[in-house]
């Protein structure tokens, strides 16, 4: 297990790729996307840190696998969740639609449906004297989400949505799959100088044993093709080939 810290947001890493992120206010805690509950139970009882909250982006295990342990240890915490997915996340107590707004750890965080993983993916934005976003899986450094549930439309215009966004917001996704993504990204624009820039820096953060993650709009937008597609042909050839790479 290893820890990054950016901002008061601490990386958790579990399993083989998953980060969980706890973005951390004085003593108390929210944590986003808990796919186990044991390695952030260790860490808050170590640091004498208190949960306040679960954000979960979406239904699959590794996001959600956490929560319940979560709630034994903590009773009386908040869980936030898509209200479409009442049933695929059952613990949730503050259902939420695109768009909503709520206060947590005295800061507001806004709503953002971001469709395509699945068909009712949510990303929670703040956007203060820093922008952050919890992408959950649908954007990763130089890749972005599978496919499973939604149209390569949806998940186009949930692309486009992010694009939209201050060009410093903070982007916190759910799995460490930046050099992989970078190795495939090099491999279509061999000579994209931005690209191979990023994976020497890269491959020295993942030497140290650090985390890839966070990484910022405005840097992504030089390196992700996904996010550099302008149209959706363009865009579902990407995710199309990239299904299919090895
Ligand atoms: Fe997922």
């Amino acid at each position: 297990m290893e820890f990054n810290k950016e901002q008061k947001i601490i990386g958790i890493r579990v399993l083989t790729d998953n980060v969980i992120w706890l973005w951390k206010k004085n003593k108390s805690v929210v944590v986003i996307d808990p796919a186990l509950s044991q390695p952030v139970i260790k860490y808050l009882k170590a640091n004498n840190l208190k949960l306040e909250a679960i954000l979960q982006t979406h239904h699959h295990s590794d996001h959600i696998g956490g929560t319940k342990e979560l709630i034994k240890e903590w009773p009386n915490i908040k869980v936030i969740a898509s209200a479409k997915e009442k049933d695929r996340i059952p613990f949730q107590n503050l259902s939420v639609n695109d768009g909503d707004k709520f206060k947590i750890l005295d800061e507001e965080i806004q709503v953002i449906e971001l469709i395509g993983h699945t068909r009712s993916h949510i990303a929670f934005y703040i956007n203060n004297e820093a922008s952050v976003l919890f992408v959950g899986d649908t954007l990763f450094s130089a890749g972005c989400g599978r496919i499973f549930e939604g149209t390569y439309k949806q998940m186009y215009n949930s692309l486009k949505k992010i694009k939209s966004l201050p060009k410093n917001t903070l982007i916190y996704c759910a799995h460490e799959y930046t050099k992989s993504n970078l190795m495939w990204a090099l491999n279509l624009e061999p000579e994209n100088q931005s690209i191979k820039n990023k994976l020497i820096e890269v491959e020295k953060k993942i030497a140290l044993k650090e985390l890839t993650i966070p990484f910022l709009l405005e840097e992504e937008m030089k390196i992700n093709l996904f996010l550099r597609a302008d149209n959706l042909e363009g865009f579902s050839y990407l995710r199309a080939n990239k299904d299919s790479w090895v």
